[in-house]
């Protein structure tokens, strides 16, 4: 018997294919919706296949949005333009895509939404604000590219949603998010797929209600990101990049968070990339 069915977004990209098998629970569903087909078999560790509907479509169908929250209990939107790229690009699929979505979420009645928003919404707010290493989760945006434009544009769009009808939205502002810690900026900055998953599993669950804001990070011993906003919705993570650390340090050498003009900075070297252009 289907108890749950969780709409995600993206299905076929790199997050979502972290998520399936971390994701699978009795009576659950996940529906993936993409532009592009998943993977057929994602690994698995070992844990039974998830039980899923594929579904192919494009965010910025709001037609098609509302078909796919059918019988749908939670949203996690993950798909859109991933990276930095042309100004229409990312505010149709990023901007207009999350609109679709929460606008066939209130049509369809699906109460919960989880936003991928990303650090780059932030990008240019800088160590210096969280002198005690802690940087609100609700810092104000401040966009390092197009793209963290767009991300912000995503984050108004959830508040605008959970004022207007009451949905509960949380908005993920995701660190890295990749099977190891890409690069000494992961050191405090990775997500790792497990916490990942505990993430969404806390947004699923937690009977907080209304609009969040909560950053995607690890318990990362060099964060200076504010994990308390995660602990409210019941997000404990418990892995930490500094396992990587002796191998990154040797690469690339010992990073500075407090005095590096680059590492000091939420958005890192996304701060300095060309405006709008796919790199
Ligand atoms: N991975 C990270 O570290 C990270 C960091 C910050 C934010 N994020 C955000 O998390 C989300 C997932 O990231 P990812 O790394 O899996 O990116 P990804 O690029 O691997 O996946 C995005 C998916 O969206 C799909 N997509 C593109 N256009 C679409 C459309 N019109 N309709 C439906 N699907 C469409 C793509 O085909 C792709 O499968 C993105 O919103 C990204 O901006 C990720």
């Amino acid at each position: 018997m289907v108890t749950q069915r969780v709409l995600i977004t993206g299905g076929a990209g790199q997050v979502a294919t972290l998520l399936r098998p971390r994701l699978v629970r009795p009576g659950r569903v996940l529906r993936l919706l993409d532009v592009r087909p998943p993977a057929e078999h994602p690994p698995t560790g070992g844990t039974a296949a998830p039980a899923e509907e594929i579904v192919s479509g494009s965010v910025t169908d709001l037609d098609a949005m509302v078909e796919a929250c059918r019988d749908v209990d939670a949203i996690v939107h993950l798909g859109g333009q991933s990276r930095e790229a042309g100004v229409e690009e990312v505010l149709r699929l990023n901007a207009y895509g999350t609109y679709c979505v929460l606008e066939a979420a209130r049509r369809a009645g699906v109460r919960r939404v989880v936003l991928a928003s990303s650090n780059h919404a932030a990008g240019f707010q800088g160590r210096d604000l969280a002198p005690d290493g802690d940087l609100p989760a609700a810092v104000p945006a401040r966009p390092d590219t197009l793209y963290g434009w767009s991300k912000v544009a995503v984050e108004a769009a959830g508040q605008l949603y959970a004022d207007r009808f009451g949905l509960d939205v949380i908005c993920l502002r995701i660190g890295l998010w990749f099977p190891t810690p890409p690069g000494l900026r992961g050191l405090a900055m990775w997500l790792s797929p497990d916490d990942g998953a505990r993430l969404v599993e806390a947004c699923l669950a937690t009977t907080g209600r209304g609009f969040r804001m909560v950053w995607g990070i690890s318990r990362n011993t060099r964060r200076w990101w504010s994990l308390a906003e995660g602990e409210e919705i019941g997000y404990f993570p418990r892995d930490d990049a500094e396992e990587y650390a002796a191998q990154l340090v040797a690469e690339h050498g010992e990073p500075d968070f407090v005095g590096d003009p680059v590492l000091n900075r939420v958005g890192g070297q996304w701060c300095d990339v060309p405006l709008g252009e796919s790199y």
